[in-house]
């Protein structure tokens, strides 16, 4: 199969309102994919599509070859996701939480001490999720989220409101998902977290992807002023263009030993999307 995900011109109104316009997007086995926007710019109903929570109003919406309006149970179990409501049972404890899971997507109960290994969590098995920190809870709703080993995960802001170290970890699981082979479909609002983990990114702004590719494309695509920022050491700042015309000047800053820093004014993905939605991501 050539996409494990493919939307085509879809659209989706809530009452009168369109909040999707036509969207387009592939994901190809095994990648993490991005899809990052404003609030309110319609990615979590876009998860909603794919996932079958949603339908949409008018074009196609696939998963693993499958229209997303009709799903079979078989695509459902080549599938995890961890929603922003994360949907825990809050009197549940973390074991029972995933043992309800287990038993729907029949998963052997031995795997599931084995999840909660792996996000650091054997010791709150026990606890109910009403005890739990948010960070606690993140990483439990992504343990049932890879407990399948799906072939195609979704996480809708998977570190929203995490702390560093958590986030860490978060980042070292989605990595290894990769690794097995998993194609990872993610929201964010953190624009380093796509530049670090995503193979592609989209983003999405009213409705529509505005901009899609690598992320290091997308900041080539917007470096304007291709040109190289040197900060000398005698305080002095030289802009030079980015291109074989400035390699004397570069190599007599070098060789004189004058250079403090050299800097590529290749811009970050964070001034390429306020440039393009003329917002901020907080
Ligand atoms: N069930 C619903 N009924 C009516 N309007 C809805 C419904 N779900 C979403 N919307 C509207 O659709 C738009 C897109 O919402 P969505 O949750 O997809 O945005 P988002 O990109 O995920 O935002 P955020 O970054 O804040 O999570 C918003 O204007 C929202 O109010
Ligand atoms: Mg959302």
């Amino acid at each position: 199969m050539e996409y494990v995900i493919e939307m085509q011109d879809v659209v989706r109104n809530f009452d009168r309102k369109e909040v999707l316009k036509g969207v387009n997007l592939k994901v190809s086995p095994g990648e993490i994919f991005g899809l990052l926007g404003p609030s309110g710019a319609g990615k979590t109903t876009i998860i909603k599509i794919l996932t079958g929570q949603l339908r949409c109003t008018k074009g196609a919406s696939m998963i693993l070859g499958q229209d997303t309006g009709a799903l079979e149970p078989f695509v459902y179990r080549k599938m995890g996701m961890m929603m922003d409501n994360l949907g825990l049972y809050e009197r549940l404890s973390c074991y029972d939480n995933l043992k309800l899971f287990a038993k729907i997507y029949q998963v052997p109960r031995g795997r599931i001490s084995e999840v909660l290994r792996q996000v650091d969590l054997a010791d709150a098995a026990r606890e109910p999720v009403s005890k739990l920190s948010k960070g606690m809870r993140g990483r439990l709703a992504l343990a049932r989220a890879v407990m399948n080993e799906p072939e195609i995960l979704f996480l809708d802001e998977p570190s929203s409101g995490l702390d560093p170290q958590a986030v860490s970890m978060i980042h070292q699981l989605i990595k290894k998902e990769q690794e097995r082979g998993a194609a990872i479909f993610l929201t964010t609002h953190n624009m380093e977290e796509a530049s670090k983990l995503c193979d592609h990114i989209a983003l999405l702004n009213e409705g529509k992807i505005v901009e899609y590719g690598s992320p290091k494309e997308i900041c080539l695509r917007y470096n304007h002023q291709n040109k190289l920022q040197i900060r000398l050491l005698d305080g002095r700042n030289v802009a030079l263009p980015n291109g074989s015309m400035a390699a004397d000047e570069v190599k007599d800053y070098l060789e004189k030993e004058m250079v403090e820093t050299i800097h590529s004014t290749e811009p970050s993905l964070e001034t390429v999307f306020m440039e393009l939605t003329g917002r901020r991501f907080e």
